[in-house]
């Protein structure tokens, strides 16, 4: 039997791809720039499987168009870019890499409330432009402090549960807001649940951990930069549309809030004129919440993992449809 063909949509970490190359015939898009749509309609024809990033649109034309496609693992926790109902429709069960970057996420996370809070870009700035001779005073170059301030954790995933942690040793006061009210994190994390009006009024920062979906997008916009006390601090490393990003700039302009640090974006990438990157109360980075290399490498570990083990009709590591196992196209390869 000839290997199934398996496409990699990104240069991503090659040690965790060992056995994937082993068991299929694997081919990587190695080039800087994304796969254009209508390259991916070619390449992918013929797979039995993806091994996809986050610039891939999973939808029913593409599924169609690959008539051989048995299973999508997704390179991210997050699963957006994928149209699940359809692929579960076709029995092809999605996976995701969530765990293995929730504390890598949480370290930035906490790295930009700390450098919003300190203004660490604009300072690392006056050096650079040799302002600092001029500006030495006591009063000059201040932030505001991030220790024995309330957090607003909106999100209690995994990732949301380890910017607790952090905040724990910052001795701040920790709100959450979840679907589902989270008992064990509350006792685990000193957390305490609270409805969302109210963390955007009590909160000092703002940390956004949510999946985006259609009840998410935009779930942060004009009238929640309202509710927020004029001292705040909002930061995403979610999904850059779970904010209204004209809404936050005028936020920011107004001083209806103070500041935010932001990993993702929308769209995405940023472009270099966009207006919020004037504002010097704005930090944007280019989605790097999950891009260490030992996370990176865990991520392709795991996303090849969930390619395998579903070829060899054995449950992946993480799948978020696995209803669709064992129907429709989703029959093992291997025994
Ligand atoms: C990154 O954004 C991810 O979803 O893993």
């Amino acid at each position: 039997m000839s290997k199934p063909k398996i496409y990699v949509t990104r240069l991503i970490a090659p040690e965790g791809l060992t056995e994937l190359q082993q068991v299929c015939e694997m081919h990587m898009w190695e080039q800087k720039e994304i796969m254009p749509r209508d390259v991916q309609f070619q390449l992918f024809a013929d797979c039995k499987g993806l091994l996809a990033t986050t610039d891939i649109i999973v939808d029913r034309e593409l599924l169609e168009a690959c008539p051989n496609l048995q299973v999508v693992s997704n390179h991210a926790v997050g699963f957006d870019n994928i149209d699940v109902p359809v692929c579960t429709e076709f029995g092809i069960p999605v996976g995701n890499t969530p765990g293995v970057l929730s504390e890598t996420t949480a370290d930035l996370a906490f790295t930009l409330i700390l450098a919003t809070a300190r203004r660490v870009m604009e300072m690392a700035d006056r050096v650079k432009k040799d302002i600092w001779p001029k500006k030495t005073g006591m009063l000059d170059n201040l932030g505001t402090d991030v220790h024995h301030t309330t957090l607003g954790i909106i999100g209690m995933g995994s990732i949301g549960r380890e910017v607790a942690r952090r905040a724990a040793g910052f001795n701040m006061t920790v709100l959450y807001h979840n679907r589902r009210r989270d008992e064990s994190a509350e006792q685990e994390f000193d957390v305490m649940y609270a409805e969302r009006e109210d963390i955007l009024r009590q909160s000092d920062f703002i940390s956004l951990h949510l999946p985006l979906s259609h009840e998410t997008e935009h779930y942060i916009g004009a009238n929640e930069f309202k509710l927020m006390k004029r001292s705040a601090i909002i930061v995403n490393t979610a999904r850059g549309s779970i904010v209204d990003q004209a809404a936050l700039l005028e936020a920011l302009r107004n001083g209806e809030i103070a500041g935010a640090g932001l990993d993702v974006t929308d769209p995405e990438p940023m472009r270099g004129d966009d207006p919020l990157l004037d504002l010097p109360q704005a930090i944007v980075v280019p989605h790097i919440g999950s891009a260490t290399y030992q996370t990176r490498i865990r991520m392709s570990d795991m996303a090849a993992q969930n390619i395998v083990r579903t070829l060899c009709g054995k449950p992946m590591l993480s799948c978020v449809n696995p209803e669709a196992i064992g129907k429709g196209r989703s029959a093992p390869l291997f025994e």
